[in-house]
Parts: structure tokens; C-alpha cells; sequence
């Protein structure tokens, strides 16, 4: 399919300022957008969503300047990330500014900003904004249920919601596959509160200094909830061996995502990439694929836990909590 071309674009840009809710494409995941200075807009993307209105949801610009706009003061931090990392797949929690609603922030002293590099994206948050001043936003959570896997295809949108969302712009197979690195820069160190393509590692050599833990005054985030990115049938980490064991046990019943050759004894067997940006864009579509294969759980061999593999652990680990 081809990208969302300029007519669909305009189009989309005016019915986000009637109050319609957008899907769009980005580099990691698709986002369902709204206007996110419009409660209504806001709360009907929460109830489409299903997500609890306590929950903060990140908000969506096309550049540094633009997305500064919604933070108060932002930190030395925050501008050095920006600087580095936007656009891209990074979302700052920055303290924000006086007109940013409460329907965004759940409520708290922060709000979560997000300059997307993914080109449909990018002309949409332009079209939408048309350089107004605060700059208008883009609330855009992941385009799928709560507590579901995230869609990194047009296809997967319209599966999970049909005709609830207004449009769905077509971009593509999203390139990162997993979601956003999200860092808290509203205090004095900065805290990484969702691991993602941006690693640890690289945050940690453009800030210089090291990354604080999460404590408990860090804000709440739901991708922090220990069940969270699951598919509906069981999800089960396993070990090489007790792979087989399960296989022997179970035949023509068992969905396996897996780094190894195909087992003929499993329903659906989905073989991994060895390298962790590819597994990452690979991980939703597979996920997605054995949930709707009819297995009776579905069996993971998990990759490392650390380095570059740790965002994609951290959304393993939670679908099969
Ligand atoms: O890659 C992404 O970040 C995608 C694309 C569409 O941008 N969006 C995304 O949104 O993953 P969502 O809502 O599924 O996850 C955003 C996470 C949630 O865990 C939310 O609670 C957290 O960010 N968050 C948003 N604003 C926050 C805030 N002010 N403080 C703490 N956490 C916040
Ligand atoms: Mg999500």
C-alpha cells in the first residue's frame, strides 16, 4: 500500500480539529491521535482506547521548538536529548507549561512530548499545527487496546478498532517496531522509565552523566504495569529444553516464537532474528500472528536480558507475566 498522499493528509489535519480521532504511522509504533487540547477529543480517545483516564498520554509534535512549547522551563537535560534525539523515537517527560490540560497529564505536574521522525507523521503534526502559537499537539497513546500488543501496521488499526476511529493514514510497516524510550527529565537526574531503541547506553554518552533509578516519586506510566503488550492466548517464557519438553507434551497445539529452526510438532512456529533492532520490528507482527493461530498458549525463548536486548526483554517479560 502507499503512504497517506497530501489530500488524505489535509484531510486528516481538519478532522483532528473537528474532534475526530486519527490513526497515524511513526517509527515505532502507530499512535491513535487526537487534538490534545481538546477534552472532548481526548476522552474519546481514552473510551476507544480503554484506557483509564488516570493515565498520561504522550503528546505528539513536529519539531524541538514546537514541543517545548508544552514544557515549563525544560532542563539542561531535556534540551541535550532533544538536541540528539528528536525526531526520533525518544519521549521526554518534562514539567508543563500553564495551558497543558489535565486530560493529557492524568492529572500530574508533567506531560509526556514525542517529536516523531516517521515522514506521514510529520506532515500530518505540520498540517494539523500550521505554526499556531502554543503549537497545537497531537495526544496520540499506542493505536491498539489497553494492555494489548501495539500496532506497527495500518492492517493491525483497523483489526483492533474497525470504523471506531475516523481514518487510518497508511504508512507502512512501522521501522523500530517497539515503543518509544521514555526518560524523565521533569527532576534533578535524569530517570529511564521505559527502555526502547535508544538504549542506556546511547542516552547515557550524550548526557555524560548516568541515569537515576526509578524511585517513588517517579510518574506513574502504564507501560510500567508488569502485565502489559500481551496477546489474548497465554504467553509462557521458556528455556531451550523446556521447549521441547512442551512440544513433546502438547503436538499441533503450541504457538513458538523462537530463535531456533521450526519444530514440526508446534502449530506455528515464528523464527527470530539474531540481532535485537530486528527482532524489535519484527516482534508485534509475530506476536500478533501466533495470538490468532488458534494455539493453546503460546511458548517464548527469551533473548538476553541486557545491552541492546533490553527493551525488547522488557516487552517480553510483560506479555508473558
Ligand atoms: O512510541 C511511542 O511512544 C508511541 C507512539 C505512538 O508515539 N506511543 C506510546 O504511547 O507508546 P502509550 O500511551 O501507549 O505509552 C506511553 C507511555 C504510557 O506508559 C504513559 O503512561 C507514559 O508513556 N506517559 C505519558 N505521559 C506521561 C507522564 N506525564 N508521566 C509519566 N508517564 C507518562
Ligand atoms: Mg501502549
Amino acid at each position: 500500500m502507499t503512504d497517506a498522499g497530501t489530500a488524505q493528509i489535509a484531510r486528516a489535519a481538519r478532522s483532528l480539529r473537528d474532534g475526530a480521532l486519527v490513526a497515524f504511522p511513526t517509527e515505532t509504533v502507530y499512535g491513535l491521535g487526537a487534538d490534545a487540547s481538546s477534552p472532548a477529543a481526548v476522552a474519546r480517545l481514552y473510551a476507544v482506547k480503554g484506557r483509564p483516564p488516570e493515565h498520561p498520554v504522550i503528546v505528539h509534535f513536529a519539531t524541538v521548538e514546537e514541543a517545548f512549547g508544552w514544557a515549563s522551563e525544560p532542563s539542561p537535560a531535556a534540551r541535550t536529548l532533544a538536541r540528539a534525539f528528536w525526531p526520533g523515537p525518544l519521549t521526554l517527560i518534562v514539567r508543563r507549561a500553564a495551558h497543558v490540560g489535565d486530560f493529557v497529564t492524568g492529572g500530574q505536574h508533567t506531560v509526556g512530548l514525542r517529536v516523531p521522525s516517521h515522514p506521514v507523521a510529520q506532515a500530518l503534526l505540520r498540517a494539523f499545527s500550521q505554526g499556531s502559537q502554543p503549537a497545537r499537539g497531537i495526544a496520540a497513546p499506542s493505536a491498539n487496546r489497553f494492555g494489548a500488543v501495539s500496532a506497527t501496521d495500518a492492517a493491525h488499526v483497523q483489526g483492533d478498532f474497525g470504523d471506531t476511529v475516523d481514518l487510518v493514514l497508511e504508512g507502512g510497516p512501522s521501522e523500530v517496531g517497539i515503543e518509544s524510550t521514555i526518560v524523565d527529565v521533569s527532576r534533578d537526574a535524569p530517570v529511564l522509565l521505559r527502555p526502547g531503541a535508544i538504549s542506556a547506553a546511547a542516552l547515557l554518552q550524550v548526557l555524560g552523566a548516568s541515569l537515576a533509578e526509578k524511585d517513588a516519586q517517579s510518574p506513574r506510566h502504564s507501560g510500567g504495569l508488569a502485565r502489559h503488550y500481551a496477546p489474548r492466548t497465554a504467553a509462557l517464557e521458556v528455556s531451550a529444553e523446556a521447549l521441547a519438553a512442551e512440544l513433546e507434551r502438547r503436538p499441533g497445539r503450541l504457538g513458538v516464537l523462537s530463535f531456533a529452526e521450526p519444530d514440526p510438532r508446534a502449530l506455528r512456529w515464528i523464527r527470530m532474528p539474531r540481532e535485537a533492532p530486528l527482532y524489535a520490528r519484527q516482534l508485534y507482527r509475530s506476536l500478533r500472528e501466533l495470538d490468532a493461530c488458534g494455539a493453546e498458549a503460546l511458548l517464548i525463548e527469551m533473548p538476553p536480558e541486557d545491552g541492546e536486548w533490553a527493551a525488547v526483554h522488557d516487552r517480553l517479560r510483560r506479555a508473558t507475566a
